[in-house]
C-alpha cells in the first residue's frame, strides 16, 4: 500500500491563495516561477482525486473575501455530523501572498482551526528570509503546522503529500 492509498475518503483539504497569486506564470516569473495558479491546483486536484480527498480552493485579492471562505468552512466543519462528514475540514494549504505580512484578519480566521487541531501549511513560493525585510515577518506563521518557503509550485504538492500522509486522514 503506498502513502496515498492508505488515505481515506474524509480527507478535505482547504487551498488558499491570496492577493496576485492568479498571475503565477506571469507575475515576476524570475521569482515565482512559470507555473500557472491553474496548473498547480490542476496537480493537486489530480493527486486528492487518486485518493478519494477533496479540495476547495479559493484565490482571492480581497483580504475579506478569504476570511469570509474561511469562515463560511469553519461553520461547515463545525457543525458536520457523520452524515455529511464531507464538510469537515482535515487540513489547510495556504499561500496568503502580501497579507502574510500585513493580516491580523486571516491569522484569526487561521487561528480557528489552528485551535482545532486542524493542520495549516504555509506556502511561500520564493524565500522570503532573502528578500525585502517587509517579508520576513508572517501573522500566518504562528498558527500554521508548517511552513514551505522558497520551493516554487513544487511546495504545495510537498504540502499536500504531508498532509495526506498524516494520522488520522
Ligand atoms: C509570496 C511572498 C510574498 O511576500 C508576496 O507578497 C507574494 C508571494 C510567495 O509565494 O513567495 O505575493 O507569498
Amino acid at each position: 500500500m503506498t502513502l496515498h492509498q492508505a488515505t481515506s475518503h474524509r480527507t478535505h483539504i482547504l487551498v488558499i491563495n491570496g492577493p496576485n497569486l492568479g498571475l503565477l506564470g506571469l507575475r515576476e516569473p524570475e521569482i515565482y516561477g512559470r507555473v500557472s495558479l491553474e496548473e498547480i491546483i490542476g496537480g493537486l486536484k489530480y493527486t486528492a482525486t487518486q485518493v478519494g480527498a477533496q479540495i476547495t480552493d479559493t484565490q482571492s485579492n480581497h483580504e475579506g473575501d478569504l476570511i469570509d471562505f474561511l469562515n463560511e468552512n469553519y461553520l461547515a466543519h463545525k457543525s458536520a455530523s457523520p452524515e455529511n462528514h464531507q464538510f469537515k475540514v482535515t487540513g489547510i494549504i495556504i499561500n496568503p501572498g502580501a497579507l502574510a505580512h500585513t493580516s491580523v484578519g486571516l491569522r484569526d480566521a487561521l487561528a480557528m482551526y489552528d485551535s482545532d487541531g486542524v493542520p495549516i501549511v504555509e506556502v511561500h513560493l520564493s524565500n522570503t528570509h532573502r528578500r525585502e525585510a517587509f517579508r520576513q515577518k508572517s501573522f500566518v506563521s504562528p498558527v500554521s503546522s508548517a511552513i514551505i518557503i522558497g520551493m516554487g509550485a513544487t511546495g504545495y504538492r510537498l504540502g499536500l503529500d504531508w498532509l495526506l500522509a498524516r494520522k488520522g486522514n
